[in-house]
């Protein structure tokens, strides 16, 4: 049986109708001092735990408490963390900081997770990692099936970071790769952008995480277009994202469940489900 927090319901449910397993809606309240309280009504000797980690803080607490409840009842347990919210913490920038990414993995009441298109590791597969074997599962073929029908000419990676998913996309796109070059400062956050512009008809640019839409803005100063199309996996949509909107299209996925939320990752959970 599927278990999920409330914030991936959603998605937990396809990946159950997919694999044609059940899901079970967890009980949780709130108590008065604001601590959370969950059970999960049904028992089972498999399940599974599906939870996105954003907002980062109460997604993680009820993620927690989740899969603690789910290794109390059932034999087996396998969870799946589709948004790994801290993520992006994954190692010491500045001294004086915490390596947050391994913290919450090593709370993770269990030894084997699977993640979506984490930011702490931009490969697929398998990596030992903050004491656990976390499974890195792609979105890149999801996007691409759904960018080719959107009939994109180029591809555009808006970093370095990126290029291995953008080129991931581009390869079932069949279309364009750019690549863009970006700059943050540590300090004070602020990003510069460098590269050679580009002019098509639909392009599409593309990264793991849309936040304040600010990598996005930079890169589509470098592009001109007919159709611009802004896709990320994860809609982390922090404030002023929205400015996309007056730019072009956003699309992502429902690793967190948006609006804007047209490529579902249900296929890539479940097959993970299947081979594990
Ligand atoms: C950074 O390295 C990530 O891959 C994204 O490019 C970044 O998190 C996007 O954040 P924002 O939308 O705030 O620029």
């Amino acid at each position: 049986m599927i278990v999920s927090t409330a914030a991936s319901a959603g998605l937990a449910r396809k990946v159950a109708s997919l694999l044609g397993d059940r899901f079970v809606e967890a009980i949780r309240k709130r108590f008065p001092d604001g601590e959370l309280y969950v059970r999960i009504p049904e028992v089972d000797k498999e399940i599974v735990v599906v939870g996105s980690t954003h907002q980062p803080n109460d997604n993680w607490v009820e993620l927690l408490l989740l899969v603690d409840a789910a290794t109390r009842i059932a034999d087996d347990v396998k969870v799946v963390v589709p948004y790994y919210g801290y993520g992006r913490q994954d190692r010491i920038f500045l001294p004086g900081e915490p390596v947050s990414a391994g913290v919450f993995a090593r709370a993770l009441p269990v030894d084997v997770f699977a993640t979506v298109e984490p930011h702490f590791v931009r490969d697929y597969g398998v990596f030992n990692l903050y004491g656990k074997e976390i499974h890195s599962l792609s979105a890149a073929e999801l996007i691409g099936e759904y960018l080719r029908e959107r009939g994109v000419d180029v591809v555009v990676s808006p970093d370095e970071g990126a290029r291995r998913f953008a080129s991931l996309v581009n390869e079932v796109v069949g279309a364009e790769l750019h690549v863009f070059h970006k700059e943050r400062d540590r300090v004070t956050g602020r990003i510069r952008m460098e590269g050679e512009e580009v002019e098509e008809d639909v392009v599409a640019i593309v990264d793991d995480i849309i936040g304040s839409g600010g990598t996005m803005l930079l890169a589509s100063e470098r592009i001109r277009a007919r159709k611009l199309l802004f896709v990320a996996v994860h809609g982390v949509f922090s404030p002023g994202w929205e400015r996309l909107k007056e730019r072009g299209e956003v699309i992502v996925t429902d690793t967190i469940q948006r609006e804007e939320s047209e490529v579902s990752v249900a296929p890539v959970v479940a097959e993970w489900l299947r081979s594990t």
